[in-house]
C-alpha cells in the first residue's frame, strides 16, 4: 500500500492549508511566495513566511492521521508514504519509509549554490531573517521544492515506483499541483485501488472517496482493521 498525503493530514494540527481563506498570510498565495522569483525580488519576505510556518509548525503536535499512518508504517513493511508535505510532522509521530516530495522546511540550502550541502536548522523564529549560508555568507533559501523547481531525480522516481501498488489512499490534498498530483493518476492506470480521504473529495478520479477528516476517517479505518 502507497499513502499520498497532502497539507490536510496536518489540518488537524492546526496547520492551515494552502488553499482555503485560512491559507493565506498577509494576503500572499502560496503560489505568490513560494517561487525563485520571489526569492530574487523579496528574500525578507518570502523567509517572513516560512519563519511564521516553522514557529507555526514547532508549535504542532502530529494528530491521529499522522499518528495511524505511522502506526502503519510499522505494522506493514510494505507500506511507502510519500508525502508534499514539508512540516515533517510524519517522521516526527514515527512514520516508517516516508518519501519527502517537496523537501523539508526544517533543512537550509545555499541560494548562490556554494556547493554547501543542505544542512539542518530547527531554530524558530530563525535569528536572521534572511537567513544566510555558513559557507559562503551568501543568502541560504530553505530547502523546499518551489513552483517551477524539478523534484529530485531520486525522489521522483522512488515515488513512481511506489505507486506500482495494490492500495493507494490519497489523504489531504487538493491534487492540483503537479507533478505530485500525477502520482494517483499513474497508480490507478497501473490498476492500483485508489481511496481518497478528504472532507472535499472529487479532486481527482479514484474508486472510492471517503468525505470527511483524515484525523477522523483513518481513526475509524484504524479500528476497523484491528
Ligand atoms: P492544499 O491546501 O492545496 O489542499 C489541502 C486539501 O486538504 C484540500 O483538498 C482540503 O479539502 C483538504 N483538507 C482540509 N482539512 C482536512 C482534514 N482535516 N483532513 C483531510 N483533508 C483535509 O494542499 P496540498 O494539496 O498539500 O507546494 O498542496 C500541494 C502543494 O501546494 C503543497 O505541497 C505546496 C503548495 O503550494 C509547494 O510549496 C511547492
Amino acid at each position: 500500500m502507497t499513502v499520498l498525503t497532502g497539507a490536510g493530514v496536518s489540518a488537524g494540527s492546526g496547520i492551515p492549508t494552502f488553499r482555503g481563506s485560512e491559507g493565506l498570510w498577509k494576503s500572499f498565495r502560496a503560489e505568490d511566495l513560494a517561487t525563485p522569483e520571489a526569492f530574487a525580488r523579496d528574500p525578507k519576505t518570502v523567509w517572513e513566511w516560512y519563519d511564521w510556518r516553522r514557529q507555526m509548525i514547532a508549535r504542532a503536535v502530529p494528530n491521529r492521521a499522522h499518528q495511524v499512518l505511522a502506526d502503519w508504517s510499522r505494522r506493514f513493511p510494505g507500506l511507502t508514504l510519500v508525502t508534499q508535505n514539508v512540516d515533517g510532522l510524519h517522521e516526527r509521530a514515527g512514520t516508517e519509509n516516508v518519501i519527502r516530495f517537496h523537501g523539508s522546511i526544517w533543512e537550509l540550502s545555499c541560494w548562490d549554490a556554494c556547493g554547501r550541502e543542505p544542512w539542518p536548522d530547527d531554530r524558530a523564529p530563525l535569528p536572521e531573517l534572511p537567513a544566510h549560508c555558513p559557507a559562503c555568507a551568501g543568502l541560504a533559501r530553505p530547502a523546499v521544492v518551489w513552483f517551477g523547481e524539478p523534484i529530485d531525480p531520486d525522489v521522483l522516481a522512488r515515488s513512481r515506483r511506489s505507486v506500482k501498488c495494490e492500495v493507494c489512499l490519497v489523504v489531504g490534498t487538493s491534487s492540483i499541483v503537479y507533478p505530485a498530483a500525477a502520482l494517483a493518476e499513474e497508480a490507478r492506470a497501473q490498476n492500483a485501488y485508489v481511496v481518497e480521504i478528504n472532507p472535499e473529495p472529487g479532486a481527482s478520479a479514484v474508486d472510492l472517496a471517503i468525505a470527511g477528516k483524515a484525523e477522523e476517517v483513518l481513526e475509524r479505518i484504524d479500528v476497523l482493521i484491528r
